[in-house]
């Protein structure tokens, strides 16, 4: 939390305000409770028809419906905020994701932390290993996806590619593969997919929602793809701090 100096001299918090997009998904709710917890102001967007999905939160939270790629939907919601927390996915075949990342890169405040999440396919420098299994993954479900309209991963590679070449104090959150279950604690990551610490590809959606809410005070992650792990996989326990990794 920031502080400013009162008018008397004393020292007064000041409530930090974020943004979620993409609240109502199974990510953005955790990442709204983690929110609360640390006491941020919280703005939710989502598509109107997921409203429902945030009734746990009603009275504690700002709730702004529409489609996250509405670039008006995004200004009025991110007005004011000091972080922006967005899921990017890959969803239909309208540049979702790209029209989503682009609305919050244009309408956030200059200095506001913007962290995004997307999965462990997304390469920044192109110096990620990855497994034959991902690999064939991603060949076998990224065509089929585009041609049933039911995904578009190039769309999500388009928004990172887009939040790396800006200019803000963007982080984007590479996830492995998710499960539910209680928080393991912060997950431990690293620069790159192929580094031992992230062999177990597992994280507890919980935590993938921590590190995002904790990335918003982290300045180290300023400008950092982070690939995530959870911290008491076999993997983590085994290489934590070797390769310098968290
Ligand atoms: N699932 C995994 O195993 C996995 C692995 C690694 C990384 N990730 C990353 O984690 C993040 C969250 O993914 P998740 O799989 O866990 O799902 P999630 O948190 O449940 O989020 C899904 C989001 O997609 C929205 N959505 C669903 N259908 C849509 C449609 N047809 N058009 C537009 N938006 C739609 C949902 O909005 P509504 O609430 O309105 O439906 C929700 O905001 C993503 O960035 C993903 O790339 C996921």
């Amino acid at each position: 939390m920031e502080t400013a100096q009162a008018r008397d001299g004393a020292e007064r918090s000041v409530k930090q305000k974020v943004c979620i997009v993409g609240a109502s998904g199974k990510l953005g709710r955790y990442m709204v409770r983690h929110a609360l917890d640390r006491g941020y102001d919280v703005v939710g967007v989502c598509r109107p028809g997921s409203v429902g999905k945030l009734d746990a939160f009603n009275g504690r939270i700002t709730v702004i419906p529409g489609a996250t790629d509405d670039r008006d939907v995004i200004a009025r919601a991110v007005a004011g905020c000091d972080g922006v927390l967005t899921v990017l996915v890959p969803r239909g075949v309208h540049h979702y994701s790209t029209g989503t990342a682009q609305a919050v890169l244009d309408h956030a405040r200059p200095a506001a932390r913007l962290v995004f999440s997307c999965g462990w396919h997304i390469t920044r420098d192109g110096q990620d290993v990855y497994s034959w299994k991902l690999k064939a993954i991603v060949r076998a479900f990224g065509p089929l996806a585009k041609l049933a309209r039911f995904a578009d991963l190039d769309d999500q590679v388009e928004a990172c590619r887009r939040v790396f070449a800006s200019d803000t104090r963007w982080t984007v959150v590479r996830g492995s593969d998710l499960e539910e279950g209680d928080s393991q604690g912060l997950p431990l990551w690293s620069r790159h997919v192929g580094d031992p610490v992230l062999e177990s590809n597992r994280t507890r959606r919980v935590d993938f929602a921590l590190f995002m809410v904790d990335a918003l005070t982290d300045d180290d992650l300023v400008h950092e793809a982070p690939a995530i792990v959870g911290r008491q996989t076999p993997s983590a326990l085994a290489h934590a701090g070797r390769d310098g990794s968290t």
